[in-house]
């Protein structure tokens, strides 16, 4: 089997102009800015406006990730996008992005594994670039998740914003890019984070409105839990496959769920915490946005630099996880 390397060319992100503080959650919840910081770390998120859809996000970072790579649309062939908050059912967001990016020669479909969707796009976009079957492949994490969510249910109101990040897969030379990588789901968690209607289980209808069922119902206590094992062990795992160990890691680039999670976590693999890009005090938890807007945040800013080890580690409902250890190229 063809084992081409396969690495990062490119990074870009993007984030609607409106912000909502929490002071502005506190005049419409029993909450304040004070517990929210404390419990989660978020400070503010973004949120998109009407006319506003997740593809418009993932267009913007995807411009952003081609320019950095050096590459016109046209020379896709490949789009994936992680979202649960996809602009239509039907089709795939991946294919309104590929026609409003006019990118041709590209196939396009999603990717749905929640908060872990982004670390499972690009483990299914590699295998595409590393088989040589594809050259160039855009990976999208993008999230409207303000549609999704109950701006009257304090425990998940103040968690969630909206945004995307974007990057471009290609071959790289030897011993750079993607050299270790580890997936996991585990079903019997399903119930712990979901949108209960709205599927072919519970159809839309007057009643699941009414019931608010089209809205993230989140058991956040067992997600907590869960989230700082699995981080753990997924980043170890993929850190095994590369033959590293933590101490060779530069740079941990984690899902932004919670800033507690990700300290608790990065303490188990045994990685300082200066050594985290954390950003959710500034955008919340975007699900599969959330690592490449990180990520991209972390390259444009250089703090990650050529021959750095980044580790990305996402978690979510599925329940699912991952992590992928990139050797990073420039
Ligand atoms: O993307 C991946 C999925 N999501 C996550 O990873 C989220 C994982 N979970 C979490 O981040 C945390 O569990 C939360 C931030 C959601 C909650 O924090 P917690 O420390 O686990 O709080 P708790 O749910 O145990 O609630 C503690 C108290 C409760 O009051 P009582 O029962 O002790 O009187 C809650 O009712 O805090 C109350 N509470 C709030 N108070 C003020 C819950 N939400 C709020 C709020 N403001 N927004």
């Amino acid at each position: 089997m063809t084992n081409i390397p396969v690495g990062i060319l490119g990074t870009g992100s993007y984030v609607p102009a409106k912000v909502v503080t929490n002071y502005e959650l506190e005049r419409r919840l029993d909450t304040n800015d004070q517990w929210i910081v404390e419990r989660t770390g978020i400070r503010e998120r973004h949120v998109i406006c009407e006319q506003e859809a997740t593809s418009d996000l993932a267009v913007q970072a995807a411009r952003q990730a081609l320019e950095q790579a050096n590459l016109l649309a046209k020379e896709l062939d490949l789009i994936i996008v992680a979202t649960v908050t996809p602009d239509t059912p039907l089709p795939d967001t991946a294919c309104w992005v590929q026609k409003k990016l006019e990118a041709v020669n590209a196939t396009a479909f999603d990717v749905t594994a929640a908060c872990a969707g982004f670390v499972y796009a690009l483990a299914v976009g590699r295998s595409f670039v590393q088989t040589g079957l594809y050259k160039h492949v855009l990976v999208i994490g993008a999230e409207a998740l303000s549609t999704i969510t109950d701006w009257n249910d304090r425990n998940t109101a103040i968690l969630f914003g909206d945004g995307a990040g974007a990057v471009v897969l290609g071959a790289v030379e030897a011993g750079y890019g993607i050299l270790g990588l580890d997936l996991g789901a585990d079903g019997s968690g399903a119930d712990a984070l979901k949108v209960p209607a709205g599927g072919s289980l519970l159809p839309a209808s007057l009643a699941t409105v009414i019931q608010r069922l089209h809205f993230i119902h989140m058991e956040g206590n067992e997600v907590f839990k869960f989230a700082v094992r699995i981080m753990g062990e997924t980043a170890n795992k993929a850190l095994m496959q590369a033959g590293l160990d933590a101490q060779e890691v530069d740079w941990l680039v984690p899902h932004q769920a919670n800033i507690r999670i990700i300290q608790a976590a990065a303490k188990r693999i045994g990685i300082p915490t200066d050594k985290v890009i954390i950003n959710a005090d500034k955008y919340g938890n975007t699900s599969a946005a959330s690592i490449p807007l990180a990520l991209d945040e972390a390259v444009r800013d250089r703090r990650i630099k050529r021959d750095d080890t980044v580790v990305l580690v996402g978690f979510g409902g599925g329940l699912a996880w991952g992590a992928v250890v990139i050797k990073w190229l420039y």
